[in-house]
């Protein structure tokens, strides 16, 4: 596959005159995918009913007179002022009963069904006009589901929606009262009617009620895109994207990504460094201008999974942002590495958001390409730069990872709603997980609980899965490599109830935890082999062979054959060392990288990364800052 280079386009905010210069200069540039149109509503229907597609058909044979194809998003995530006198009641709720009020975007509550019906129109009017563009590549459908916390909605219409959605779950009432409990602290209701949003309770909800309104919440993203899906299939045959983001977990991108062709991510590493990663602050001072190291492959590497294999950087950063709580710049030679690092991780396409800087409105102070007054920003070298790389790596063929990390949304809004000791955070430990993975310099392929198989794969890793269904047991169970699972996996049924048999009730080892300590971040648990544990710790009462153990002898990490069980959160020392003892027992191939230094197998290509601010020693070989080095096998 060669991929390919683009941007994103706003032709709504300049005058016509520009776009044809516009245009030209993209061609150019090299680049050949051009996004645009998913914020233009109040443009193209500025009064209900009142179409303006003249502009849009304009924007659309200019680009395409230059060779470049169009990428149309639908304009669902900004919907225009007038949407709202039509609907009065569209606005979502945040947990405090506070309207979010229009002003800005994604305003919308996800079970507003009208809403829902006047975005898949518009969208379904896009495609009927659109479809047979010769310059249409694909489309996007709405913009980043997710972002500013906008999945999870408290609003009248999503109580409404929620308890038709439970009534079909449980079909009666002593059904629901049953899977929740809800004979505890006489919760038991008598009809579905009665059901709340589990928000503004006296203390906390029952877990139970939380997890059904998750669900529900996340089903309510899938319905919303499905919808579109459907508007645009009736007449156009082009690829269906979203443009998902940096650990957003509130839906299921799983869900998502099966009714679309390929998954698509905004990959803003320095923003995410400060506000996403988690890094120490330590961490962040030496990677502030270059991002975390594996923010953004682990994004790329469950990007892939999500679309399938086929997955793009839809919004690559391009220079300084404007959201993120401090906004440094990319260090020289970053904008180049973001690129080339999606290419090694089998990206389709990486877009740059955006071709110029807006002078107006809330993103005046976010980079483009190019200046607000049309002159060439920094990072326009580096994109040439990135252009003549991929010129001349040629083909980038897949190589097929022998690690998988399974990772799931559910997991995420269990722990979230049962923490049991702040920090216990699903993400977080897939994310500790998978560095450990990528220091020893292997590829990893986050994947989804419910896949087909893991026989692909010698080493399958299950941290802080919330429910361990009886068929994932049993492919694990019958699986050939290595498996280790826990902390925590499998600890709950799929009601929110500790689960029976006892956890960690893994096939293939004896093992019951007793009970679960949690402790504060300045506790540590320190084990006999070294490094401490953190945060969650499981009293693990075994018959089976103990691996690691604490200080004061009690077990830690314990296996049978192929079937390892970890009942511990260990600090980076620890899991580095527990990780790599695995991966070593799995038969792969290791390399321990240096701190900074990452590397990406591919079957036509050797990829090294480094994101050190300063040179660094590999192999005997000095790489240069925020250097690359690309290896023809
Ligand atoms: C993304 C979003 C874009 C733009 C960008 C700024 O999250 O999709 O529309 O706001 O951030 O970095």
């Amino acid at each position: 596959m060669k991929p390919v280079l683009g941007t994103c386009y706003y032709p709504e905010h300049w005058p016509e005159h520009k776009w044809r210069e516009d245009a030209k200069r993209m061609a150019e540039l090299g680049l050949t995918l051009i996004r645009l149109g998913e914020f233009s509503w109040s443009t193209l229907e500025p009064e209900p009913g009142q179409y303006e597609w003249a502009w849009l058909d304009a924007a659309i044979d200019v680009l395409g007179a230059e060779g470049l194809q169009v990428v149309l998003g639908t304009p669902t995530a900004t919907p225009p002022r007038w949407m709202l006198d039509r609907h009065l009641d569209m606005l979502a709720v945040d947990e405090n009963g506070a309207v979010r009020k229009f002003g800005s975007r994604r305003q919308y509550c996800f079970s507003h069904t009208a809403y829902r019906q006047d975005a898949a129109a518009i969208a379904g009017l896009m495609a009927e006009r659109y479809a047979d563009s010769p310059y249409l590549h694909s489309w996007q459908i709405d913009n980043e589901y997710g972002c500013h916390d906008t999945v999870v909605s408290y609003s009248a219409v999503a109580q409404a929606e929620f308890r038709v959605w439970l009534q079909q779950k449980y079909g009666t009432i002593s059904a629901l009262n049953d899977a929740w409990g809800n004979v505890f602290w006489s919760m038991e209701y008598q009809h579905f009617e009665q059901i709340e949003l589990p928000n503004l309770t006296v203390t906390e909800p029952n877990p139970s009620h939380v997890l059904d309104f998750r669900r529900f919440s996340s089903d309510q993203v899938v319905n919303f895109n499905q919808a579109q899906v459907n508007a645009i299939r009736q007449h156009s045959d082009k690829p269906l994207i979203h443009n998902y983001m940096g650990r957003i977990t509130e839906f299921d991108h799983y869900k998502v990504g099966d009714d679309l062709d390929i998954a698509s991510w905004d990959s803003y590493p320095l923003g995410f460094l400060v506000d996403r990663s988690g890094a120490e602050p330590d961490w962040q001072r030496r990677f502030e201008r270059q991002g975390d190291p594996d923010f953004q492959a682990l994004h790329h590497d469950l990007y892939r999974h999500v679309g399938r294999g086929r997955w793009w950087v839809m919004e690559q950063q391009p220079g300084p942002v404007n959201w993120a709580p401090f906004n440094p710049a990319p260090l020289p030679g970053m904008v180049r590495l973001w690129t080339l690092e999606a290419v090694a991780h089998h990206a389709e396409a990486v877009c740059y958001f955006r071709w110029r800087q807006a002078p107006f409105a809330q993103e005046q102070m976010h980079a483009g390409l190019l200046r607000p007054d049309s002159s060439e920003s920094l990072s326009f070298k580096e994109v040439e730069q990135a252009l003549a790389d991929i010129q001349q790596l040629g083909d980038v063929q897949v190589s097929q990872a022998e690690v998988a990390l399974v990772f799931d949304y559910e997991s995420c809004w269990a722990w979230e709603t049962q923490p049991q000791g702040q920090g216990f955070d699903a993400f977080a430990i897939v994310f500790e997980f998978y560095k450990a993975l990528r220091r020893l310099g292997l590829n990893v392929d986050v994947v989804r609980p419910d896949m087909e198989s893991f026989d692909d794969y010698k080493l399958v890793l299950v941290p802080g899965l919330f429910c361990l269904t009886e068929s994932l047991n049993a492919k694990l169970a019958s699986h050939k490599g290595l498996n280790m699972l826990g902390p925590r996996t499998g600890s709950r049924d799929e009601n929110f109830h500790i689960s029976q048999p006892l956890p960690p009730a893994v096939e293939g080892l004896e093992c019951v935890v007793d009970h679960v300590e949690t402790f504060p971040p300045t506790s540590a648990r320190p084990l006999s082999n070294g490094g401490n544990v953190h945060t969650w710790y499981e009293c693990l009462q075994t018959s089976a062979n103990v691996l690691e153990t604490l200080q004061t002898g009690e077990p830690v990490l314990i296996g049978n054959g192929n079937t390892h069980y970890l009942g511990a959160w260990p600090d980076t020392e620890a899991l580095n060392r527990i990780i790599q003892g695995l991966a070593e027992k799995a038969g792969l191939v290791i390399e321990l990288m240096p701190e900074g230094v990452r590397k990406r197998d591919c079957l036509s290509h050797e990829f090294i990364f480094n994101y050190n601010a300063q040179a660094v020693s590999f192999r005997g070989e000095q790489i240069e800052a925020a250097g690359v080095r690309m290896f023809p096998k």
